[in-house]
């Protein structure tokens, strides 16, 4: 979609649809809908009052104007009560407005930005973008047949009233794009199948970050890694034919900033290994590298706002297949950290791999480390798939990825880490197993990774459940939802201002 700032108002702009938005059974219209209202002899006004068009949250109706003002059409779209308003809403009410655009067959439309209950121009555009080019995702590369009937805005055209409008808006349209573009990139990884999104791949997508955005990359081949000392990562990706990838990306390396780690899990297939996974649902564990989508996602963006943070991006990914090869339960591996870890189930493969991938962020000396992993199904028992599990040694840190979460509306919510949870992890013949029990499985899995910091302060995001969804949200479609990638991005954000 093509889209544009221009200065204008709406009620005197000619295109093929303009937007409005009202909130709920206002007693007044006010800014844009006001103008276009006594532009149209009082049309608008009239469908509110008797009660044609009521402003419910994510209501939207279609109007021509027969050429009572210079647009051909008017989308009304409601916002919902006015003191429930809040950004999550306008996301929400904006995709919802897009995908009604869209499935209309609209080419082009047209919707003037003005302040907003408290809410100001650069951050109303932003938002705006978000929901509306989140909400129009779709992932149809693999499909071949009907590409014509494939419906898409072409063109977005984003008016400013006064000078003084024009530069927020045009700001929030930079970053609300760069954003949302990250977005579906980690969607599209996501919804990449396994043969196609291997870890090869996955490292020639860093590779070719690394070049357009100015940032170094490493990858190292199993055998790299095995000389490392990473015997956990090395013994989940042997027992696959796709060779694995231990992949590091680094942004405003050697500038003297502070460094933040981002560790993703990127198993790109996960069968469960040799204690393999029930046949129902397994696709779905093509998702499993959503924590490393959402690393590459971050970082892309921190790049282009130019984040003035030292960035370091680490993916430890590889397939977990059963084979001849493959590790097994009972075998004991030597963490990269020197630990010995007694394997109970070969499909607790992503606190393996992140084992290795903690401990070697720590030779950055991070001011923080957040990783991002599928890592459990009891986390989605737990919280569903609208929550992300949230975890971490250090209160403060916590606390700003609960600001983050509260600003971007990808919940978080906190479970605990008590030292009595690591008695599950013990283990006869070794420093500890890779499972506990079933119950408290989320934490029990944190608990595991929580070996790995030392002393640095950690998060652990267990997106188990958000990764992709089967039933659709107001500015998420189904299927892959690049969760994190705003969270991070937002905290980034937040750390430097
Ligand atoms: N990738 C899975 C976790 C998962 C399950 C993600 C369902 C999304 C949906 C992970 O590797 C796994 O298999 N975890 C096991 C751990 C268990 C063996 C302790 C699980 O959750 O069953
Ligand atoms: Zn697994
Ligand atoms: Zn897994």
């Amino acid at each position: 979609m093509d889209i544009r700032v221009e200065k204008g108002k709406a009620e005197k702009h000619s295109c093929e649809l303009l937007l409005l938005f009202s909130f709920e059974s206002p007693e007044k219209l006010e800014g844009p809908i006001q103008n276009v209202d006594l532009a149209w002899g009082g049309f608008i006004s009239t469908l509110i009052r008797q009660g044609d068009f009521k402003g419910e949250l994510f209501q939207c109706r279609l109007f021509h104007t027969h050429g009572a003002i210079p647009a051909q059409r008017v989308l009304l779209a409601g916002l919902g009560k006015r003191g429930e308003f809040d950004l999550e809403k306008w996301r929400g009410a904006s995709s919802k407005a897009g995908q009604f655009i869209r499935d209309s067959g609209v080419k082009k439309f047209a919707f003037q930005i003005r302040k907003l209950n408290g809410y100001l121009e650069r951050e109303l555009t932003e938002s705006f973008l978000i929901g509306l080019l989140l909400g129009l995702y779709q992932f149809n590369e693999f499909k071949t047949v009907d590409r014509d009937k494939i419906k898409e805005i072409e063109e977005l055209l984003l008016l400013g009233e006064t000078d003084e409008e024009i530069q927020p808006i045009s700001d929030g349209l930079r970053t609300g794009k760069i954003i949302s573009e990250a977005v579906c990139m980690a969607r599209d990884l996501v919804n990449g199948p396994g043969n196609k999104v291997t870890p090869t791949a996955l490292a020639k997508k860093a590779e070719e970050m690394a070049k357009e955005h100015h940032m170094e990359v490493q990858v190292f081949e199993v055998n790299q890694t095995e000389a490392m000392g990473m015997g956990a990562f090395v013994a989940v990706a042997k027992g696959s034919q796709e060779p694995g990838k231990f992949i590091t990306l680094e942004y405003n390396k050697n500038k003297g900033l502070d460094t933040i780690a981002l560790v993703g899990k990127g198993i790109t297939f996960d069968s469960g290994g040799i204690s393999i996974k029930p046949s129902e649902k397994m696709e779905r564990m093509k998702d499993d590298m959503s924590g490393a989508a959402a690393v590459l996602a971050t970082m892309q963006v921190a790049s282009k706002l130019q984040i003035p943070l030292h960035i370091v991006g680490i993916i430890p990914a590889t397939e977990n297949l059963p084979s001849g090869k493959a590790y097994k339960p009972g075998d004991i591996l030597k963490t990269l950290s020197g630990q010995t870890v007694e394997v109970i189930s070969t499909d607790a493969e992503g606190r393996l791999i992140l084992s290795d991938a903690l401990t070697y962020s720590l030779r950055y000396q991070p001011k923080g480390i957040i990783d991002l992993a599928t890592l459990t199904g009891a986390c989605v028992i737990a919280l569903g798939d609208y929550v992300i599990g949230l975890f971490g040694n250090d209160e403060s840190l916590l606390k700003r990825i609960e600001e983050a979460s509260e600003k971007t509306g990808e919940r978080v919510w906190k479970l605990p880490l008590w030292d009595e949870y690591f008695d599950y992890l013990k283990s006869d013949v070794a420093d500890f197993r890779n499972v506990g029990t079933r119950a408290a499985g989320a934490i029990i899995g944190a608990i595991f990774l929580s070996k790995f910091v030392e002393r640095i302060p950690w998060v652990h995001l267990d997106i188990a459940g958000p990764a992709s969804i089967e039933k659709e949200r107001p500015y998420v479609p189904t299927g892959g939802t690049g969760v994190g990638v705003r969270l991070l991005v937002q905290l980034l954000r937040d750390w430097v201002s």
